[in-house]
């Protein structure tokens, strides 16, 4: 069997690595019980990942393959940036030339990026042959919903489900989304989360970094490796064009940040759509910054006790470490919602829905909305949040495993003479 890997954006990389790491153990298990055959076992899966370079920063992409020790892609299709049409017009030209010649088995795309839809619609669209052969679909963190299509994200979820045939839930609202829906139930499956499998692999791993003592955030208390002490901090990101692209609506959430950091420092790791807006705007003394370069040292913030502390994009084991000992998160983010609610810190989500209502449920999260006054609330409550939260039904690290498990045995199962699995009408 031959699976094809479509990665393209950070929150991409953190989502397959495991999934990759599952297939490796596979293979392993497989190549141990058949260690006489002469020719490499039938069973085993030949992996192909393909990178569309719709992130192509060291910062945004290559820190995290090294980090999440993801293998060097097979194919670099070199995208880069663009508006949407041109950005998921170019993956698809590239992308198709590669099916094309690699012809798998089995095409699976992660989350709910531009790149994401591109293959997905690549793939559905494709034959390789005069009967029809073409690779089944499989989607990975599939029926989330805002409900709220003026996001990409959200054309993209609806669009990318609707043309897999496997689909991989992470919390229980994706399934009954998809029932809602009309997808044939026998497409879902709720294995859980695959980015939570990351977390839970490498949040040992992530206490080796230097970040806190970079950022002056950890501070040597008594005699020399007599112990140390970590600040009180609190941990931002913003990168959504409805919070960043609109210099109003930034600066409104920057006045919800305002008393917040009087408190306490609050590092804020700068995306790189951020950082030009930022410019763009002309925002840098509201951001407290000297000049226009970023520093990123607590030390740097001058005479002011606490401030804002920007920093390039971090790596994932950086982040990570950042993410659990801060006091609080604040994001526009997906992923970090999720993260948060796993790590058991309170977290303020800078928009007015989340497509991941498991997080508010049961987790750590709770929805602000971007206006000044609703950030500074939602801040406030969630500094002196007493509750923890619970980590949601299958967020247990062995999501990955499940997922190679049921790919499996669908392509046994089903996908054997390689016809197309898509109905011709939808239930
Ligand atoms: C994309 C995803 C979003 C995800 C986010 C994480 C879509 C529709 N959006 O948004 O869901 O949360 O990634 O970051 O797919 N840039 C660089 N270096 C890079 C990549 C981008 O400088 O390596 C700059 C470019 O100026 C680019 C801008 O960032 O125009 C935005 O990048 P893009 O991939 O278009 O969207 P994101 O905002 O990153």
């Amino acid at each position: 069997m031959k699976v094809l890997t479509v990665v393209g954006a950070r929150p991409n990389f953190m989502k397959a690595a495991p999934i990759i790491a599952a297939i490796n153990e596979h293979n392993e298990r497989i190549l141990a019980k058949f260690a006489d055959r002469r020719e490499r076992p039938a069973e085993t899966i030949r992996h192909i990942l393909v990178h569309t370079g719709q992130h192509y920063d060291d910062l945004m992409s290559g820190s995290f393959f090294s980090d999440l020790k993801l293998p060097k892609p097979d194919v670099h299709l070199g995208v880069g940036s663009g508006s949407h049409a041109v950005q998921t017009a170019e993956i698809m030209k590239k992308f198709e030339e590669v099916l094309l010649g690699e012809k798998p088995d089995v095409v699976m795309v992660v989350g709910d990026v531009n790149s994401t839809l591109a293959c997905a619609l690549v793939a559905a669209k494709i034959t390789f042959d005069s009967a029809g052969s073409r690779p089944l679909i499989v989607h990975v963190e599939a029926g989330l919903r805002s409900f709220d299509r003026s996001m990409p994200e959200e054309i993209n979820r609806i669009l990318t489900d609707h043309v897999s045939e496997l689909l991989f839930v992470t919390e229980e609202s994706g399934l009954q989304n998809l029932r809602n829906e009309g997808v044939p139930p026998d497409r879902i499956h709720f294995v859980g989360n695959t980015m939570i499998d990351s977390l839970l692999a490498f949040k040992e791993k992530a206490e080796a970094s230097i970040i806190l003592e970079e950022l002056g955030l950890r501070t040597q208390t008594g005699k020399k490796g007599a112990g140390n002490s970590i600040n009180r901090y609190a941990l931002l990101t913003l990168h959504r064009p409805t919070n960043v692209d609109n210099r109003e609506a930034f600066l409104n959430i920057l006045a919800g940040l305002e008393e917040l950091a009087t408190d306490c420092p609050i590092v804020f790791p700068v995306h790189p759509r951020t950082q030009r807006r930022i410019k763009e705007f002309g925002l840098e003394s509201h951001l407290g910054m000297n000049g226009t370069k970023i520093k990123g040292d607590a030390r740097d913030s001058g005479n002011r006790r606490h401030g804002i502390i920007l920093t390039n994009p971090l790596g994932y084991l950086d982040f990570l470490c950042l993410m659990k000992h801060a006091m609080l998160v604040v994001t526009d983010s997906g992923g970090i919602q999720e993260e948060t609610t796993c790590l058991g810190i309170p977290c303020v989500t800078v928009r007015e829905n989340t497509e991941r209502p498991v997080t508010v449920e049961s987790g750590t999260n709770t929805i602000a909305g971007t206006k000044k006054e609703s950030i500074n609330d939602a801040i406030r409550r969630q500094k002196v949040r007493r509750t923890s939260g619970g980590v949601p039904k299958k967020w247990d690290g062995q999501a990955a495993t499940r997922i190679v498990d049921v790919f499996i045995r669908t392509y046994h199962e089903k996908a054997l003479s390689r016809q197309s699995l898509i109905p011709q009408t939808c239930a």
